[in-house]
């Protein structure tokens, strides 16, 4: 059976959490490896709306089981905020959520951190969603972090604590003019967290494993989205993991070998939220209808997303660097009546022509998107359940993504509702989704 990997190809807010719930019904697992609460994953079902953080979207499916992977940087106060949401709505997590033993913690002093030395940066600010990921994952790569394991153990906890404020508290004192922080305070918090935490926590790894060599079928659940990928995105306007396929396998405990396929989530335009570069951003009307029509706020901080054309050298490069087997367009709908429509194929570097993502195209004076243009189309994609219902000229417009980004489109989304989902069956989605 097919396990799969989900990720996004631009720069987050795809509509992967419409993508994973709609999937969900169809695997066993449904399983994160990176990120926080700085995800926002919305799911709308009978008009309802849901947004998740930092659950797995398929916890809104029946029976299904999540995991929240060691790779994950989890803020346990958003968590049980969750959990607490979602039990009021009749969704049970206990004994359905796994979270990993091995997963960082982020603590109150990461949002300290962040605030600070995003003041500091000043009209360089990275716009974080002030989640305090960053330092979380920071502290990670720099051998002081706090694991979900650490907390059910108070001596250890307090230890840890106790060593990491004697650096932060001078960071808070002398370079970013603000208040300490009190360590028994933090390890009363987390000592009660970590009792919150016991029933959850797991070897994750060994789970997905098991459930692996019974057959099961595990959906890999990315977050955020290649161009905000530490490595792979537009650095350093970045977010501080692998959001692309290659974290799967460290951000789970997973071997390589055990991810069958590569889905990538790509909106029909683009958007972007926080600060760099976004080269088909479209500051006129076309924008801001663009964002009117798509609701573009973020569903995590709210913030208004920059919106523009489609880009293709950044889907060409999302396909490169994931291996992506299919695309899901979404949002095709939002596009309706908008005429003519205009996809980027190149970029123009300050007077250098790109065919690929560019490496320094943060550090570029002036970057002109090359367009072409396909028509658009009269009426509308909405309530379409094939794709012979679509507009000829939308067919078209999928057809074309397809050959500029390289890779097959095998579904489009055209509407936020669960079951607003077309299927582009013969491509190789058939093979991947059971
Ligand atoms: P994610 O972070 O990738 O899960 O995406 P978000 O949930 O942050 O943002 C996607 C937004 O688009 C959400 O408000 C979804 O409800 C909405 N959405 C998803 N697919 C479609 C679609 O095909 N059409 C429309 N109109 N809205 C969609
Ligand atoms: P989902 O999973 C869109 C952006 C922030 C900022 C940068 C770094 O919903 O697609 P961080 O708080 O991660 O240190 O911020 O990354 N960002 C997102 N943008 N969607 C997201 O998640 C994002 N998560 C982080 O706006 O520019
Ligand atoms: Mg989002």
């Amino acid at each position: 059976m097919p396990n799969v990997a989900l990720v996004g190809t631009q720069w987050g807010d795809e509509g992967k959490g419409k993508i994973v719930d709609w999937l969900a019904e169809r695997f066993d697992v449904i399983a994160r490896y990176q990120g926080g609460n700085n995800a926002g994953h919305t799911v709308i079902h009978d008009g309802v709306k849901q947004v998740l953080h930092l659950v797995p979207s398929g916890i809104l499916r029946p029976g299904k089981e999540c995991v929240i992977g060691n790779g994950v940087v989890v803020d346990p106060e958003a968590l049980f905020k969750e959990i607490d949401r979602l039990q009021e709505q009749g969704v049970e997590t206990l004994g359905r959520l796994w979270v990993s033993d091995r997963a960082h913690l982020i603590l109150p002093y990461h949002h300290g951190i962040e605030l600070g030395s995003e003041k500091r940066r000043g009209k360089d600010a990275i716009g974080t969603t002030s989640r305090g990921i960053g330092p979380a994952y920071q502290d990670k790569m720099g051998r002081s972090g706090i694991r979900a394991i650490d907390c059910i153990d108070r001596d250890v906890l307090a230890a840890k604590i106790a060593s990491n404020l004697d650096v932060v508290n001078d960071l808070m004192r002398h370079l970013y003019d603000r208040e300490p922080f009190v360590a028994d305070e933090i390890v009363e918090q987390y000592a009660h967290w970590g009792e919150r935490l016991k029933p959850y926590l797991a070897d994750t790894s060994l789970r997905l494993d098991t459930a692996i060599r019974a057959g099961r079928n595990v959906l890999f659940e990315g977050a955020q989205g290649t161009h905000l990928d530490v490595d792979h995105g537009t650095y350093p306007f970045v977010t501080s993991s692998n959001a692309t396929s290659g974290g799967v396998s460290s951000g789970l405990g997973v071997g390589p070998n055990r991810v069958d396929g590569v889905l990538g989530v790509t909106k029909a335009y683009t958007t972007r939220v926080g600060s760099g570069p976004m080269p088909t951003q479209l500051d006129d009307e076309i924008g801001q209808k663009l964002r009117d029509v798509g609701q573009e706020y973020g569903a995590t901080t709210g913030r208004p997303r920059r919106c523009g054309w489609f880009d293709a050298v950044a889907a060409r490069y999302a396909v490169r660097v994931n291996g992506c087997d299919v695309f899901v367009v979404t949002k095709l709908d939002v596009l309706d009546g908008i005429d003519p429509l205009r996809i980027c194929v190149a970029y123009e570097v300050d007077g250098v022509r790109h065919e690929e993502m560019p490496a320094n195209l943060t550090s570029a004076k002036e970057i002109v998107p090359i367009y072409e243009d396909c028509p658009g189309w009269k009426g509308s994609v909405i309530g379409a359940r094939t794709i012979d219902e679509f507009p000829e000229e939308a067919k078209a417009y999928l057809r074309r993504i397809e050959e500029v980004s390289g890779c097959s489109v095998g579904m489009a989304s055209n509407g936020a509702e669960r079951e607003a989902i077309v299927q582009l069956p013969g491509g190789p989605l058939d093979d991947l989704v059971p």
